[in-house]
């Protein structure tokens, strides 16, 4: 490692964890490490560690619903985003025997757009629902494809590359017409936009720690009180039988503390970082042209920004970026040697010269406008130093 200075705008792949979350945490490691299933007071202390992590998090959800002991049973501690997302759309298929389908949009995450690959591989109807130019669900197409057969709508709640934030309550209140439950993936969404699940026909939602500043391998998965829920791990008893396997007490303390600090910087997420990423779209507009911004300006999460440098390759943008010290993700697939643009992108229809050069940037709380500044300054040259060697500019 070199003590260079890193611009980190990644933060939709992961985020650092806050210093006052591997603070909460740090106890649960050599000091309070008892198995929270264990009968002695050393271990009921951490089983009332991670209840009170457990409330924490539902109270970012705004999941209400406690049970007579004044936990928030709606809420299962998981190890990923996507184990929560697998649990959730597995149990809807084992709950209702009798209907098959599963209906998802085309934009997914891998994490559910692979899961549905396989449901199909093993004989399930799955149907992809296509968003417009912009990224937006095409709406008419999703009521056409639910019908009394769908188990199971998972549409996520904002996606990854755009930003974009979905219609999820229509898109649930869609599927309860025809008796299916209503799945989102919200890792993206969770601490960066207000929630309140107790008013909303959201039945299942999955979230990741890492994307919020508790560290990577942890998840958890909200089920509606009411809604029948099948164990995607079956074994012991923890998590009410819901989840089996020893409880990762420290990250789960850790995504408690982290869900209570982002509920804190909610609002700061919505003006600051919100206005640093509208800096940086326009300053880089003002100075590069033939760019695009992708996504719904009307409905996108307040950090990200998709960018598209027309007629240049985005892994070269990043490379020469990156000899500055500045983070970003691409739009390819980067699979298999291959650059092809990514599933996102490629449903959003956009041009060939567009896709192959579009960068995400996203931010957090942590960055500053001196760090937005820098990237303003720097990028447009790597753009005109790019454009004057590619042979698409220049035709
Ligand atoms: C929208 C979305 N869903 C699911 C996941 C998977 O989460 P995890 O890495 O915790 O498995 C990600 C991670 O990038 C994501 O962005």
């Amino acid at each position: 490692m070199t003590d260079k200075k890193i611009i980190y705008l990644d933060n939709n792949a992961t985020t650092a964890v806050d210093p006052e979350v591997f603070e909460a945490m740090r106890p649960y490691f050599c000091e309070l490490y008892g198995n929270p299933s264990s009968i002695h007071t050393f271990g009921g202390q951490v089983m009332h560690d991670i209840n009170n992590a457990r409330t924490q998090l539902a109270n970012l959800l705004g999941a209400g619903h406690q049970n007579d002991k004044g936990e928030h049973t709606e809420v299962i501690f998981t190890s990923c985003g996507t184990e929560s997302d697998s649990a959730a759309i597995w149990s809807a298929l084992q709950v209702c025997p009798k209907k098959h389908k599963v209906v998802m949009s085309k934009v997914e995450h891998p994490a559910v757009l692979n899961l549905g690959y396989e449901l199909e591989r093993r004989g399930y109807p799955v149907s992809y629902i296509p968003v417009d130019s912009h990224g937006r669900l095409d709406m008419e197409r999703l009521e056409e494809a639910v019908d009394d057969d769908t188990a199971v709508v998972s549409i996520m709640w904002a996606n990854n590359e755009t930003g974009n934030v979905y219609p999820v309550e229509k898109c649930a209140e869609i599927a309860h017409r025809y008796g299916a439950l209503f799945h989102t993936d919200a890792v993206q969404a969770v601490g960066k936009i207000p929630m309140n699940l107790s008013e909303s026909p959201i039945d299942m939602l999955s979230l990741s720690g890492h994307k919020l500043h508790a560290p990577k391998g942890v998840g958890a998965l909200y089920v509606k009180r009411g809604i029948r829920f099948r164990p995607y791990l079956v074994g012991g008893h923890q998590e009410k039988g819901r989840r089996a396997g020893t409880e990762n007490v420290p990250y789960m303390v850790a995504l408690g503390k982290a869900a209570e600090v982002a509920g804190r910087y909610l609002d700061d997420e919505n003006t600051r970082v919100k206005a640093l990423r509208d800096r940086l779209e326009a300053g880089i507009a003002e100075r590069v042209p033939k760019i695009r911004i992708n996504g719904d300006m009307d409905s996108r999460l307040p950090n990200t920004a998709s960018i598209s440098f027309e007629f240049i390759e985005g892994e070269s943008i990043l490379m020469l970026m990156d000899r500055l010290g500045i983070c970003a993700s691409s739009g390819s697939a980067c699979t298999t040697g291959s650059l092809e643009p990514s599933h996102v992108l490629r449903a959003m229809g956009l041009p060939y010269t567009a896709a192959h050069g579009t960068i995400r940037f996203s931010l957090s709380r942590f960055n500053t406008e001196q760090e937005i500044d820098f990237v303003i300054e720097h990028l447009p040259p790597i753009i005109d130093r790019l454009r004057q060697i590619s042979p698409y500019w220049n035709n």
